[in-house]
């Protein structure tokens, strides 16, 4: 008799004397068997109950044993799958080896056979599995670990981008205030969460390229020439190309980064992007950026009054901002004195966690 936590079997045979003369052994080797006289019926029977083990005929009709092996390799890869075949079909037996069954019995069979190419079948199973369980393992961890150095990569950069505001009195605090504009509108206009957790990381690190732009140019005083302005405007894809290696799961980032100085009309930098080809998350940056860019003293100007610096957001809807946007920054500070922000604490940036590619799928039991 069967124990409730017996390891379960189906056999599959059209032939029903055959099964019961399989179906007694296994039972009497503590299996709890159940039986299909075809293929088809297998399969259903799969599907609402999966089992460790199967011992399938080759030849029946509608679906022969072949197919059914497939399918089950393919639906139910732990299922350990023994075939049966006549003497005459050995042939057919090494195919199905092939194909991933674990093992054949060669009719007429032996009892004492059968029971002990059972039991190699499920030694085998357990094995692969381990084998299975550890690579997912391994691969886990290997993912962990690279999502970590990313993650240290990434703090890294981001003390780089305070170091170098720190260092100049006039751009102190604005990576941090950019992020903090773009999540109060972010939040105004509905994006979820995933987004804005993507849009905190590049609205922080948006002027991260400034590290590749002349600190002479960067800083000085004066009217910027033609050459000097153009060198400053490289920073933008100067950002984005130290970023891409880091941010290849986070592209909405890697975009704010890119083109955070393109204007809906199409005169930005640096592609000239117009319109809805400027994504959604980096014309939302890009009307924080201008606003703490504007209340923030620069070496060739003082700090415009939040009056002006809104009075320039709204001339500059549909144009240079996107509406919406404006309208939602507006929503956000409904009483303007509360303008400009003090700038927030600095808090370490993190990295979505990678896709769990390889979710792990209950063997039966
Ligand atoms: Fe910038």
């Amino acid at each position: 008799m069967p124990q409730p936590n017996a390891v379960k079997c189906l056999v599959v045979d059209d032939e029903p004397r055959l099964r019961r003369v399989l179906v007694r052994l296994l039972e009497g080797e503590g299996f709890s068997c159940s039986e299909a006289g075809s293929g088809t019926e297998a399969l259903e029977m799969l599907q609402h109950d999966p089992v460790p083990l199967v011992i399938s005929d080759l030849r029946m009709p509608q679906m022969d044993g072949v197919t059914l092996l497939r399918e089950i390799i393919a639906r139910w890869p732990t299922t350990a799958v023994i075939v049966v075949t006549a003497v005459a079909e050995v042939e057919s037996a090494v195919a199905c080896l092939q194909l991933g069954a674990l093992d054949y019995v060669a009719k007429p069979f032996h009892l004492d056979e059968v029971r002990a190419r059972v039991m190699q079948a499920l030694d085998k199973r357990s094995l692969k599995m381990e084998v299975e369980d550890y690579r997912r393992t391994l691969e886990q961890r290997v993912q962990e670990q690279a999502h970590r150095i990313e993650e240290l990569s990434l703090e890294r950069l981001q003390a780089l981008v305070h170091f170098l505001e720190e260092k100049d009195p006039y751009t102190s605090g604005h990576s941090v205030r950019v992020a903090d504009y773009s999540a109060r509108i972010g939040r105004q206009m509905g994006l979820s969460q995933a987004v804005m957790e993507a849009v905190s990381l590049g609205a922080e690190l948006h002027d991260i390229g400034k590290i590749g732009v002349s600190e002479a140019v960067l800083h000085k005083a004066g009217k910027l020439t033609e050459a000097e302005y153009r060198h400053i405007m490289e920073h933008p894809v100067i950002g984005a190309r130290i970023l891409a290696p880091l941010m290849r799961d986070v592209p909405t980032a890697l975009a704010i980064v890119r083109s955070h100085h393109e204007r809906l009309d199409g005169k930005g930098f640096p592609d000239g992007l117009k319109g809805d080809q400027i994504p959604l998350e980096v014309r939302v940056v890009g009307v924080a950026d201008s606003f703490d860019a504007m209340t923030s003293v620069r070496p060739y100007r003082p700090a415009l009054s939040v009056q002006k610096a809104l009075q320039e957001l709204e001339d500059g809807k549909g144009s240079q901002f996107h509406p919406p946007a404006v309208e939602a920054f507006l929503a956000a500070f409904p009483d303007p004195s509360a303008l400009p922000v003090t700038t927030p604490e600095v808090r370490p940036l993190h990295l979505p966690p990678p896709l769990d590619a390889h979710r792990r799928s209950s063997p039966p039991d």
